[in-house]
């Protein structure tokens, strides 16, 4: 098995997918009868096999697809219990609200941090299985300033991109006062968790924040050395999308519903719309009208949302079949969206590509090409997949 202290050269690649447009064609930067070599936990040489130089290691990919790894910029794994119940409910007709957050919040404080970090271990070896290798996860789920700074710590166990989600929704014992609680994130909990995290999210929608609410805790998280991102227009249209791109927020998430002013703000912002079509799949919601974003030249990432009331799947395959079926994106877009696309989402150049230089970070297929990910919905075509030149996960061992 390769590991990350000798080279590697992946050869008989099927379709090899770059996203580096001046190395082969189109956004994704395709090319075929290609090989990679990965080297010090990097790419080290990408060009056609007939030249490629030897390495410690060879991996026969046998015509399959390789792909950079998935860049999943936005999940909630930091949680407790599950609400199954209330899934089935909505599928019965109960409509989603904000408010079953507060279920998870119950389940969530009452854990430690022991079972808090296992939750998380098996959704990222989740994530990982189905080809996820950079993963952000948020907290949200305490929403005291003692259980967001454990969910925060937690978090960090298992990655860099770590994001305080501190206002999700008023927690019961702030009901009917979320301003009382938003000072109390901006006064205590902001100050406390922001050596652990990097991002600043909240929730700004019906329900849960107003802009003014949203805007005092994503200035506050700014003021110490944080970057905004904020979940908006999941439910209806509403003040999120602008107030993100107002801020330089990295992203505006779900981004579900959207006027004409909304997509004209985000195509001249550097603002991601990171659209989240299984939260849209699993509340029966509206899908975003990627078209649109699209054609008017939004930035446009693909994220699963893994949580445990809008979305509890961690399959970035899942949601690029449902982005090419339900959202009309184009293969290459929904592909392009789940890899380079998160990456910009997170503010990052070295993963969602495969150059030279970047983490070896990539996924083969069971298929020849990355169309079969849409093409074979609900199919475990996720093989193999390395992180820093390690194989992480290998479906056929
Ligand atoms: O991204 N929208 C807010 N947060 C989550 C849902 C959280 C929950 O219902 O537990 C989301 O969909
Ligand atoms: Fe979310």
């Amino acid at each position: 098995m390769p590991d990350g202290s000798r080279s590697t050269v992946l050869t008989n690649i099927g379709t090899l997918v770059t996203n580096d447009p001046e190395s082969g064609d189109g956004a994704l930067g395709v090319r075929h009868g290609a090989a990679v070599v990965f080297d010090g936990g990097l790419v080290a040489w990408v060009g056609d096999a007939s030249e490629a130089p030897a390495a410690d290691d060879r991996v026969d990919l046998a015509g399959r697809a390789l792909l950079p790894g998935f860049v999943e910029s936005h999940s909630h794994l930091v949680f407790a219990g599950e609400r199954a119940e209330e899934f089935a409910a909505r599928m019965s007709g109960v409509e989603y609200a904000a408010g079953g957050i507060r279920t998870t919040i119950a389940a969530t404080r009452a854990a430690d941090d022991e079972q808090l970090a296992a939750n998380v271990r098996r959704l990222m070896d989740e994530s990982v299985r189905s080809g996820s290798t950079t993963v952000e996860c948020k907290t949200g789920y305490g929403q005291t300033t003692e259980d967001e700074l454990r969910s925060a710590l937690v978090a960090g166990r298992f990655t860099d991109e770590v994001t305080l989600l501190a206002a999700h929704v008023p927690p019961p014992e702030y009901a009917g006062r979320a301003d009382a609680y938003v000072e109390m994130v901006c006064r205590d909990m902001i100050p406390a968790c922001a050596p652990h995290v990097k991002w600043i999210d909240v929730f700004c929608e019906r329900g849960a924040f107003t802009r003014e609410q949203s805007e005092a805790v994503l200035r506050a998280g700014v003021a110490y050395g944080l970057t905004p991102r904020v979940h908006g227009n999941q439910l209806g249209a509403g003040p999120g999308v602008r107030l993100a791109v107002e801020l330089g927020a990295a992203s505006v998430d779900h981004v579900s519903y959207v006027t004409a002013a909304d997509i004209d703000a985000l195509a001249g912002s550097s603002t991601v719309a990171t659209l989240l079509p299984a939260a849209d799949f699993c509340t029966r919601n509206s899908y975003p009208d990627a078209r649109a974003l699209l054609d008017a030249g939004v930035t446009v990432a693909l994220g699963a949302d893994c949580n445990p009331g809008t979305s509890y799947t961690t399959s970035l395959p899942f949601c690029i079949a449902l982005a090419v079926r339900e959202l009309r994106m184009t293969p290459e877009e929904a592909v392009w969206s789940a890899t380079a696309g998160g990456a910009r989402a997170l503010r990052r150049d070295d993963v969602g590509s495969l150059g030279v230089g970047s983490c070896a970070d990539a996924l083969a297929l069971d298929a020849p090409s990355y169309l079969h990910l849409a093409y074979r919905p609900g199919v475990p075509l996720v093989r193999s997949v390395w992180r820093g030149g390690m194989l992480v996960s290998d479906a056929a061992a």
